[in-house]
C-alpha cells in the first residue's frame, strides 16, 4: 500500500456534530456538478459511516458546491472528493470502510453553496473521482501478522488522565503496525501500540500492569491507521496493543550488588575530580562563582585520613575560576594535572598546572600553578574538551567564548606551537554548537581520534583534524532523533577494553543524554566500532532513562554507570529528579545482556557530579550543584564498593620496580593471591582520568599481555602511542574477579618533552 494522505482526527468529531445544521435542505435535490476540471465527474452516491468515515480528510464549507470540493480535494493531490451533508467535503484516494452505494436519490441535500446541487446528505456522499473506477477498502481489521515478532493482544484501554506508556510518536500520515511497532523494537521496548489511528505508542509490559487497564471489547478499537486503512491503529482511548515476543534485552539482577558507603565530609562541591599519582583526589571547583564565598576552588583530599575531618582536606589554590573548564594528566615525569578553559575573560583561557606531591598521610606542598601573561591559551574555552594526542602533546578542542557565549568551534595544541593563532576551524563544531560541549575523545588504535558530539560522531586526523570518516547519527529516544548525547544534553562516554594483541576492532560506548524540550533522558546506550567497515551503532536499552551520568572503567573492564537524573538537562536547576541506581554494563557480555542492575544510592548527584576509580578499586561519588533550590548543594562523598570487593574476598597485591614502561618493554611483578593462581589471573592498565560533566578525559583500559613463572610476572608493554596514548596508568592485577590496589605506571614517556613546559617564572617545570 503506498503512502496514504488521510488523517485521522477528524474522525474525533462526536457524530451528534453532524446533525445541528439549520440550513440543511432535503428533498429532490440532485443536481450534479459539472462545471469541473477534467478528468472529474460524479461517481456515485455512497453509504458514509457504517463503520467509520468512508473518507477522511474534511474540509467544511457553509458555502460548499461540488466544485469547490473537488477543487480543494485537487489542490492537495487527492483523487477522490466526497460532499455530505450539505457543507462537509471529504477528500481521499480510495474509500475505505467498505464503503458500499446507495441510490442516486439518497444523495439529495442542497449543497451550502448551490441550492439546486446536491452535496450528499446524513451519512450520505456525492462522490467525484479523477477515475471512474475507485478503490473500496474492506473494514478495517487488527493486523496479526507480517509484523516480525509482535504478537496482537486486543484493544487495551487506556488510562484515565494518563498514559499507559511512556513514549508516544505522531505518525499524523503514515502510522501502521509494522511504522509503529518497528520502531518499539528498534529501541527496546517490549509492548507497544496504536490508538487514534495516528497515535504509536512504546513501552513494556510493566506499564500495562502499572497502569492496571486491561482489555476492551475488540470493537472499541475501531479506527483505520493513518497509512493502512485496511488495518485498525486503535480508537478513541483504546489501544490496538502488541507485545513483543522475539528474543529481547537482559538486564542481570545479581545478588551481590555491592553498595554505596558515606566516605567523608566534604568542604566544596567539586566540578571536577582527579586521582593524582600520590593516590590523592584533587577537586576544582568554581569559586568566583561559587555560592560559598569560603572557597579557594581547590581542594586536595588524602584518602587515608578520611576519619580525621581536620587532616584530611588540604587547601590549595588557583587564580582564575575554574568554572567550567577541562584537565587532563599529561604524560610527563611529575604527571602534572592541566586544566585548562574556565569561566569569563581570562579565566576563559586559563592554563593551571599541578605537580601532585606528598603521599598518603603526608601532605604535599607543591599548588596550583598559573599566570595569564605568561601562558594562556588562545582562544576562551568555556566547556572545551583536553585530550592526549599520540604524540605526546596536548589537544584542546572546542567550548565558548563564555557562559552561552558564542562558539570556538576549533582545536587548539599545547605546548602552543610557534606562529601566531595556529588554532584549526571545525564546521562540524560550529554547525552542531551549542549542543556539543565538552565532546567525547578517543585515540583510536589507526593513530586517529574520535568525537562524539551532540548526535554525531566522526574519525578526524590526529595532525590536520581533517575529518577522515563521518559516522551514521547517533540514535536518541524512540520519538526524537534530535536528542544528543554531549552537554547539555549529557551522556558520558568510555572505550570497550583494549586486550593483547590489540587487533580486535574497538568499540566507543556512549550511555544516556537527553532530548530537546522537555528534557526526556535518554534511556539507552549506543555503541559503534569506527573502524570497521560501514559502522553502524548498536543500541542497548538501560533499565531507566539518565541524563549526567558518570561512567567509570573499572578494573575487571566492566564500566559502572552512575549518577545523573531520569529528565531534565545539565546545567543548574535543570534537572530535579534524581536517578539513585547504579548500574553495571559488562562489555565482555553478549549484545543486550551487558547490564546488570546495581545498588542505589540516597543522595542526589545531579549537575556537576563526578565518579572516579580509587586506587584500591572503589569508585569515590561527589558533587551536585544543582543551584535548584529543590535539591541540595551537596557536600557529602560517597564511595560505591563495586561486586568485586562484596564477596568478602581477600584483594591480591603486587610489588613492582619499574613502573615508567617504554612501548613493547617487558616489565616484572611479583603478585600474591589468595584465592585463584595466575593461570586466572588478569592484569589491567586504567588509564588517568580527570573527571568533569561526566567527560572522563583519558578514559583507557588495557588489558596487556603477561605470562608468570611462580609468582613473578612478565607484563609486555602496549605497542604504540596509538593503541595507549603517552601517559600514566592504575595498574591492577585481578585475582579471580577480585582486584589489586594500583600502582601508578607510564607508558610511553613523554616523547614531545611536556615535562620541560612551559618555561616561564612563574611555573616549575617535572621534566620529562
Ligand atoms: C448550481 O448547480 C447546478 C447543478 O450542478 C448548476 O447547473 C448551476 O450552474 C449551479 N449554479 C451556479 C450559480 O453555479
Ligand atoms: C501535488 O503534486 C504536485 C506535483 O507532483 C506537487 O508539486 C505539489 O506540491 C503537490 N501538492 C501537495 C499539496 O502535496
Ligand atoms: C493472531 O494470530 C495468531 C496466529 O494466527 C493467533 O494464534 C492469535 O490468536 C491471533 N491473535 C488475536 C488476538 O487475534
Ligand atoms: C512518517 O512520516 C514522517 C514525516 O514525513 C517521517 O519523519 C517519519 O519517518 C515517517 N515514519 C515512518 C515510520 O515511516
Ligand atoms: C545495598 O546497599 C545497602 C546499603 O546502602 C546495603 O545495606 C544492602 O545490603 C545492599 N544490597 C545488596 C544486595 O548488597
Ligand atoms: C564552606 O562553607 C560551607 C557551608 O558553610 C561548609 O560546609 C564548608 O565546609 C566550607 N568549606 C571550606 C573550604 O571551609
Ligand atoms: C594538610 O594541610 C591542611 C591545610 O591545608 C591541614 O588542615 C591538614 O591538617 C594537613 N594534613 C596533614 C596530614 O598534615
Ligand atoms: C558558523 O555558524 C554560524 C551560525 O550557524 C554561521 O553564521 C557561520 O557562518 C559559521 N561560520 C563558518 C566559518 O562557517
Ligand atoms: C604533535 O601533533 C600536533 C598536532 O598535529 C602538532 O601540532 C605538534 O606539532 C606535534 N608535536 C610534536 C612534538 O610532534
Amino acid at each position: 500500500m503506498g503512502p496514504s494522505l488521510l488523517r485521522l482526527w477528524q474522525y474525533l468529531l462526536p457524530l451528534s456534530c453532524l446533525f445541528v445544521s439549520t440550513r440543511a435542505q432535503t428533498g429532490g435535490v440532485t443536481g450534479i456538478a459539472t462545471d469541473l476540471p477534467k478528468p472529474w465527474a460524479y461517481v456515485g452516491c455512497f453509504v458514509d459511516n457504517a463503520f467509520g468515515r468512508v473518507l477522511s480528510t474534511e474540509i467544511d464549507d457553509a458555502s460548499l458546491t461540488m466544485e469547490v470540493c473537488v477543487a480543494d480535494c485537487a489542490a492537495q493531490n487527492f483523487t477522490i472528493a466526497g460532499g455530505e451533508f450539505g457543507t462537509q467535503c471529504f477528500c481521499g484516494n480510495e474509500l475505505i470502510e467498505d464503503a458500499t452505494t446507495a441510490p442516486n436519490s439518497d444523495c439529495n441535500m442542497a449543497c451550502g453553496g448551490n441550492a439546486t446541487q446536491a452535496c450528499g446528505a446524513g451519512n450520505r456522499l456525492s462522490v467525484y473521482s479523477t477515475s471512474k473506477t475507485i478503490t473500496i477498502l474492506p473494514v478495517p481489521v487488527p493486523q496479526n501478522s507480517s509484523i516480525s515478532s509482535w504478537s496482537y493482544q486486543g484493544c487495551l484501554a487506556e488510562a484515565t488522565n494518563a498514559r499507559v506508556f511512556p513514549w508516544e510518536i505522531d505518525n499524523t500520515n503514515n502510522n501502521s503496525a509494522p511504522a509503529c511497532l518497528d520502531q518499539c523494537a528498534a529501541f527496546g521496548y517490549t509492548a507497544g501500540g496504536m490508538e487514534f489511528g495516528f497515535q504509536c505508542f512504546c513501552g513494556d509490559v510493566s506499564d500495562v500492569t502499572a497502569a492496571g487497564v486491561s482489555l476492551q471489547p475488540a470493537s472499541d478499537c475501531n479506527l483505520p491507521c493513518s497509512g493502512d486503512p485496511i488495518h485498525l491503529c486503535g480508537g478513541g482511548n483504546r489501544i490496538t496493543y502488541y507485545v513483543w515476543t522475539g528474543p529481547t534485552h537482559v538486564w542481570h539482577t545479581p545478588e551481590v550488588t555491592g553498595q554505596y558507603e558515606f566516605f567523608v565530609p566534604g568542604v566544596v562541591v567539586p566540578l571536577i575530580a582527579t586521582l593524582g599519582i600520590n593516590n590523592k583526589v584533587t577537586f576544582l571547583e568554581k569559586s568566583g562563582t561559587s555560592e560559598f564565598a569560603n572557597s579557594t576552588g581547590a581542594y586536595e583530599l588524602d584518602l587515608s585520613l578520611v576519619s580525621d575531618f581536620s587532616a584530611t582536606w588540604r587547601t590549595m589554590h588557583v587564580k582564575s575560576d575554574v568554572f567550567c573548564s577541562g584537565s587532563v594528566i599529561l604524560p610527563d615525569i611529575g604527571a602534572r594535572q592541566l586544566n585548562v578553559g574556565g569561566w569569563s575573560l581570562d579565566s576563559t583561557q586559563g592554563v593551571r598546572l599541578y605537580t601532585p606531591d606528598g603521599s598518603p598521610g603526608v601532605n604535599g606542598t607543591n599548588d596550583w600553578e598559573e599566570n595569564f601573561e605568561e601562558l594562556h591559551l588562545q582562544k576562551q574555552r568555556w566547556y572545551p574538551t583536553a585530550a592526549v594526542l599520540p604524540n605526546g602533546t596536548v589537544m584542546v578542542i572546542g567550548g565558548e567564548t563564555g557562559s552561552n557565549g558564542p562558539p570556538e568551534p576549533n582545536v587548539e595544541i599545547l605546548p602552543t606551537p610557534a606562529g601566531g593563532d595556529t588554532t584549526i576551524f571545525l564546521d562540524w563544531l560550529n554547525r552542531t554548537d551549542p549542543n556539543n560541549l565538552y565532546p567525547f575523545v578517543f585515540v583510536l588504535p589507526s593513530g586517529h581520534l574520535f568525537v562524539v558530539y551532540y548526535n554525531e560522531a566522526r574519525i578526524i586526523d590526529a595532525g590536520t583534524f581533517d575529518t577522515i570518516q563521518t559516522m551514521p547519527n547517533i540514535p536518541a529516544a524512540v520519538n526524537d532523533f534530535l536528542g544528543g548525547r554531549t552537554y547539555p544534553m549529557e551522556g558520558a562516554s568510555v572505550m570497550f577494553p583494549l586486550a593483547a594483541p590489540y587487533t580486535d576492532p574497538v568499540t566507543v560506548l556512549v550511555c544516556g543524554g537527553s532530548c530537546p524540550g522537555a528534557g526526556i533522558a535518554l534511556d539507552n546506550c549506543v555503541t559503534i566500532q569506527p573502524e570497521v567497515e560501514n559502522p553502524t551503532w548498536a543500541l542497548e536499552r538501560m533499565p531507566s532513562p539518565r541524563v549526567m551520568p558518570n561512567l567509570v572503567a573499572l578494573p575487571d573492564g566492566t564500566v559502572l554507570i552512575l549518577n545523573g537524573a531520569v529528565q531534565g538537562f545539565a546545567g543548574f536547576g535543570l534537572a530535579n529528579d534524581p536517578n539513585l541506581g547504579a548500574l553495571l554494563y559488562d562489555p565482555s557480555m553478549p549484545f543486550n545482556q551487558r547490564i546488570s542492575i546495581l545498588n542505589s544510592t540516597i543522595v542526589a548527584r545531579l549537575y556537576h557530579s563526578e565518579a572516579i576509580l580509587l586506587p584500591d578499586g572503589r569508585v569515590l561519588v561527589s558533587g551536585s550543584d544543582p543551584e535548584s533550590g529543590i535539591q541540595p548543594e551537596e557536600f557529602r562523598i560517597e564511595v560505591y564498593i563495586p561486586p568485586y570487593l562484596s564477596q568478602g574476598l581477600t584483594q591480591p597485591s603486587f610489588t613492582i620496580t619499574n613502573t615508567d614502561w617504554a612501548y613493547n618493554s617487558q616489565n616484572t611483578i611479583t603478585v600474591t593471591l589468595h584465592q585463584g593462581t595466575t593461570s586466572t589471573m588478569k592484569v589491567s592498565l586504567i588509564g588517568a582520568t580527570s573527571s568533569t560533566h561526566g567527560n572522563a578525559m583519558g578514559t583507557r583500559t588495557l588489558f596487556p599481555a603477561f605470562t608468570c613463572e611462580g609468582n613473578t610476572c612478565t607484563i609486555t608493554a602496549p605497542p604504540n602511542s596509538f593503541v595507549s596514548p603517552p601517559g600514566w596508568h592504575q595498574l591492577f592485577i585481578l585475582d579471580g574477579p577480585t582486584p589489586s590496589h594500583s600502582a601508578w605506571v607510564r607508558i610511553g614517556g613523554d616523547p614531545a618533552e611536556i615535562g620541560n613546559w612551559p618555561d616561564f617564572p612563574d611555573f616549575t617545570v617535572p621534566g620529562v
